[in-house]
Formats: structure tokens, sequence, C-alpha cells
């Protein structure tokens, strides 16, 4: 019996079903189904469904029933696969899995009410769309056609696409049509599509004269509501609540048609309307949050389609303060991210009435590099007619510039910094690299710190001997017999906090008798699958050792590899600190 949480819901899955599944999907031939896949040996290769490629970096191995590309990083085993390609969480992938391949669900599983309530509130969502929809193409919809298309100028074919609707004035007509269709109120209610009245019996629809926004997934399904008024009212915007279907911050407006584009670029709007707009003037590839700020699943979700994204937000402070705050989640999902500078209007879709489609197109080109971005911010915060603005101005300027990781980035801007201000480069250089010093040094005391508490094996920081690690981890996969050794000789702080996970995950899973890739999805993140996935990809290209030679190399890198990096790379220490570097590593060779 495995158990999985899904939803805050625990369930637990016989495992003799998971057994009989994983017998009947060959990796290979699920995979097929999307992926063409040329077969040489134990390996077939093909194009990377998961992000754009030319040629192939994508890899299915039959040894390990696992996948990986080398360009983007995916990898796993045939349920990873299922989840990623199909969006679906765990326990939709299993039953996925399992009615392409003729197995009867569990009983157990089954049993689970969100699971049973799904289907049927797709199906009320579905339901309502059209009511909606058709409700906008009748005489009582003349209000919000006028809105959509006189005000906002939505063409019949976009308003088509979205399948736009309107919700007429009244408490009860959607009610009325759902219950004419046989549904009942606690499920209308399960779907947010009404709410209960203070008399606690009678539901009535949430949304009254609003035009309608429906809310699709990638799987076409309908999974909630967005409505705004046709006037100045408030609120302006009211959004279904997270129903068992719908989770805000999981999902975005319009990717079941941005994800069709593939040039590996998103553009991320504030709002439907902009969304639309943009849409309407031939960008399919933008995609906004539902009413919420980005949240950093979203940020990862965009990374499954592109490697680039534009932030389109409004020109406004609060779309400032938003731009700054998708920045750091879209960086930390390691999505490259420029940030369009809009004059003139305050969003995209007021830019596109006013300026067109071509003028916009100019605009996503020109959209500036995050460095560029915040430099300006910067730089409009101050007069430089004033000198002593103008100091405030280059001192805040080069404190900025000291948080910029590429240095040929840095020059760049101290070079335009020294011609905007009149000042020598080399000045302006000196006070970056100041900063940039006085950082280093924060940055080895927090990770002092964190040494002092003494996190087991545990390393910290990013500089660590990542391959080492790796090949570590890859010899126990492959060699369950050398745990013991593994175990006795492993140095402190010898992994990440990732690679951590995964090698306690193996041992564990080992120990209870199967350490096979897919045993271990209960215990490690989908993060850790891919990496573990990676490290099998790169064992069978020959990139990483599996013999004993090759281990005694990985304990020996592993070894305070890192603060040997260190004092290799520490050309200009103070006195002071390299005092306190030698006296760590003393310290941790004690240990
Ligand atoms: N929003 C919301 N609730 C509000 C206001 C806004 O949920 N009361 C969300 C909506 O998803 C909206 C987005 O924030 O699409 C952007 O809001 P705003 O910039 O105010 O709306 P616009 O898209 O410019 O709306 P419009 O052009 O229709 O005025
Ligand atoms: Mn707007």
């Amino acid at each position: 019996m495995a158990v999985f949480q899904e939803g805050g819901l625990m369930l637990a899955i016989p495992q003799s079903f998971l057994d009989q599944l994983k017998m009947s999907c060959d990796i290979e031939s699920i995979v097929s189904g999307y992926v063409s896949l040329r077969r040489s040996g134990r390996t077939s290769k093909g194009l990377c469904p998961f992000h754009s490629e030319k040629t192939p970096s994508f890899f299915v191995y039959h040894d390990t029933e696992s996948f990986y590309c080398f360009g983007c990083g995916a990898g796993g085993d045939v349920i990873s696969f299922i989840m990623r390609i199909e969006n679906l969480g765990y326990l939709d992938a299993l039953k996925f899995l399992a009615e392409r391949a003729g197995i009867p669900f569990p009983e157990e599983a089954r049993e689970d009410p969100s699971l049973k309530i799904k289907p049927l509130i797709y199906e009320i969502n579905r339901a309502a769309a059209h009511f909606y929809h058709d409700q906008l193409k009748s005489e009582a919809g003349a209000p919000g056609r006028e809105y959509l298309m006189g005000e906002r100028r939505l063409s019949t074919k976009t308003i088509t696409r979205y399948g736009l609707g309107y919700a007429p004035s009244g408490w009860d007509n959607l009610r009325n049509y759902l219950r004419g269709k046989g549904f009942s109120d606690e499920d209308m209610l399960q779907a947010a599509v009404v709410v209960r009245g203070k008399d606690g019996k009678s539901v009535y629809d949430i949304f009254r004269n609003r035009v309608i926004f429906p809310i699709v997934d990638i799987r076409k399904n309908v999974i909630g509501f967005g409505g705004r008024v046709l006037d100045d009212s408030k609120p302006k915007y009211l959004n279904s609540p997270d129903t068992p279907v719908f989770k805000k911050s999981r999902n975005l407006f319009s990717l079941n048609f941005a994800k069709n584009v593939h040039d590996g670029k998103l553009i991320l709007a504030e709002g439907y309307m902009d969304v639309i707009a943009m849409n309407q003037a031939g960008f399919d590839n933008v995609v906004a949050t539902l009413g919420t700020s980005l949240t950093s699943e979203q940020a990862r979700l965009m990374s499954n389609y592109a490697q680039e994204i534009v932030i389109a937000y409004d020109s406004d402070g609060p779309g400032r303060t938003a731009t700054n705050r998708a920045v750091g989640l879209l960086e930390e999902a390691g999505l490259k991210t420029r940030i369009l500078d809009m004059k003139g209007a305050k969003d995209p879709d007021e830019f596109i009435r006013k300026f067109g489609a071509e003028r916009f197109k100019m605009l996503i080109d020109g959209a500036r590099s995050v460095t560029e971005y915040q430099m300006g911010v910067i730089r409009a915060k101050y007069d430089l007619g004033s000198t002593e603005q103008r100091g405030a101005y280059l001192q805040e300027a080069a404190g900025y510039l000291a948080t910029v990781p590429s240095a040929m980035e840095r020059e760049l801007y101290i070079g335009k910094l020294a011609e905007e201000a009149e000042i020598p480069r080399d000045a302006i250089r000196e006070s970056v690299n100041r900063e940039l010093r006085r950082n280093l040094r924060k940055a080895r005391k927090k990770e002092e710190e964190g040494f002092e508490s003494g996190r087991n094996f545990v390393r910290a920081g990013r500089q660590a001997d990542e391959s080492a690690q790796d090949g570590l981890i890859a010899c126990l996969y492959h060699h369950p017999d050398w745990s013991g050794n593994i175990i006795a000789r492993l140095p402190d702080n010898a992994f990440s906090e990732q690679a951590a996970g995964i090698y306690q995950a193996l041992l564990s899973a080992q120990r209870e008798g199967d350490g096979s890739l897919a045993s271990l999805r209960e215990r490690i993140s989908d993060e850790q699958m891919s990496r573990l996935a990676g490290i099998l990809a790169r064992v069978s290209e020959g990139q990483l050792s599996i013999t004993p030679e090759a281990l005694e190399d990985y304990f020996r890198r592993l070894q305070g590899g890192r603060l040997e990096k260190e004092v290799r790379d520490s050309g200009n220490l103070s006195m002071e600190e390299a005092r306190a570097l030698a006296e760590r590593i003393r310290r941790s060779k004690k240990g």
C-alpha cells in the first residue's frame, strides 16, 4: 500500500495496482504517443515536447524506465511524463494511464469524494459557460454585447474564441437553467456558480449583470469564471473562488491557447482584457494570473512552455510593484525575463486600442532586460540637475549594480552611468566593487552561521560540486550493495539540500527492497525526480562513471571541496577574511 497526499487528502493506493500499472505501461510506447522517437540500442531519442528545439535532446532509457531532456532538464518515470505533458496531478495521471491500459482503478482511491465531484463540476461549469455565452448572443445580452463589442472593441471572432458571455441581471437565471438540466443546488454550490442565501436554504447566482470570462485549463475544461461589471461600479471584477477543480494559484488564463505557440516565449499580462486584446492583435502566447499576484507555482508552470517571459503589466505604480515581485519569481524558476516599457497607455489593452497592433509588436520586440528596467526605475527617482541628488542616484545605482551577477553587464552599465553623470568610469567601478565586496562578506557570514548550526550533511550555498554529488548518487543507485561503504565514508556537508533528499530517499527505498525510480515518487519532489532522471541519463550516456575508482574520486571531491574552491577563488580577501576562512577549513578538516 502506498500512501499519497493530494489536495489535502491522504489516499492509499494498493501496491498491487501500482505494480500492475508499471508492468503494462512501457515508457517507450507511452512517450511515442506524443513524441516521434528514434531508437538505437537501449535508448530512444526525439525532439523534447517540453521545450522547443530543432535537434533532439530528449532521451528515453529502457533499463531505468526513465526519460530525460538534456536541453531543459525535464525527467522522470512514465508517470512524471504523463503528469507533465497532460498537466495532471499524480492521481489523475495514474487514472489516465490505468484507463489507457484497461486496468480498473482501485475502489479505495475512487471513494475519495473530491474525485467524484470533479467531473460533475466540469459538467456544471461547461453548462454555465454555454448559458452565459448564449445569453450574450440573445436579446437579453444587448448590454453585454454593447460593452464588449462597442466599448472594448472585441470582434465576434474573439468573443467566440474565448467563449465570452453575459450574466443577466436577476438572482436565479443560471440556477433555474441548471436545475432544468438536472443539477442539484448542492452540486452547483460545489462548482461555486451559485452562493447560499442568508436564509441558509435557497441558493442564487454569483454573477449578475456582468460580462463573463470563462477560465479554461489546458485540457479544455472550464474551471472557473471571471465577471466584469459594465460600468464603474464595484467590485470591478468578481472571480470564482477556489473549488476542487479551480486553484487560482496554479492556473493561468489563456494558457490553453498560449501553450500551442511553441516559440519559447510567453507574455505575462495583468488582466483578462489585456490577454484578449493582445490575442485579437495577433499574439497568442499571452497569459495572465487569475485575479491574484503571480505565484511560484505559476512561474514554474510557465517554465514548462517557455524559456523567456516578457512582463507586460500595467505602467502604473501597483503595476511596477507587481513587476518587481514577478521578476524575482520568474528568475527563480530559471526564466529569462524582459520587461515591457509602455508609455502613453495604462495597459496593453489600452495601448493596442490607441496605437494599434504594429506599434505594440515593436514594444514587445524592444522589451528591456531586467537590469535596464531597474536602472530606469532608480533613475526616475532623482532629479539629475541637482548635484546632491546626482550623488544619491549614483550611490543607489552602484548598490543595485553590485547585485547583478554578470560582470560584463555590470561593466556595461558602469560605462553608461559614467557617461550620464560625467564621472570617470573608475570611480563608479570602485564604488560598485566596494558594494560587491560587502555583499560577499555578508553572504559568507550568513553561510558560516548556517555552518555553525550544524545541518548534518546538508551543504550550504550553491557552489557545491554538483557533479560529484550526482556521481555518488549514481553509484548508490546502480550498486545498492555499496551503500554500507558510502554511508560510512560520506563526508560531512557533502550534499546540497536537494541532493541530500534524493540520497536519503534512495537509501530508505533500497532498504525496503525496491530502489527503482518509480518507487521514489512518494519520497521526493518533482524537481528531485528530474534531477535523478538526469543522473541516470548521464550514466547511460557515459558522462558519469559508476566504477569503484570513480566513487573514490567523488569522495575526494566532496571532502571539503567547497572550501578549497573558495580559497582558489578568494584572490582579494582582507587579512581578516583570510584568517576566518583558514579557521573554517581547519575546523572542517577536524570534524
Ligand atoms: N482584478 C480582480 N478584482 C478586481 C480588480 C481586478 O480580480 N476588483 C483582476 C482581474 O483579473 C483583472 C486584473 O486584476 O483582469 C487586472 O485588473 P485591472 O488592471 O483593474 O483591470 P483591467 O484588466 O485593466 O480591466 P479593464 O481593462 O477591464 O478595466
Ligand atoms: Mn485595462
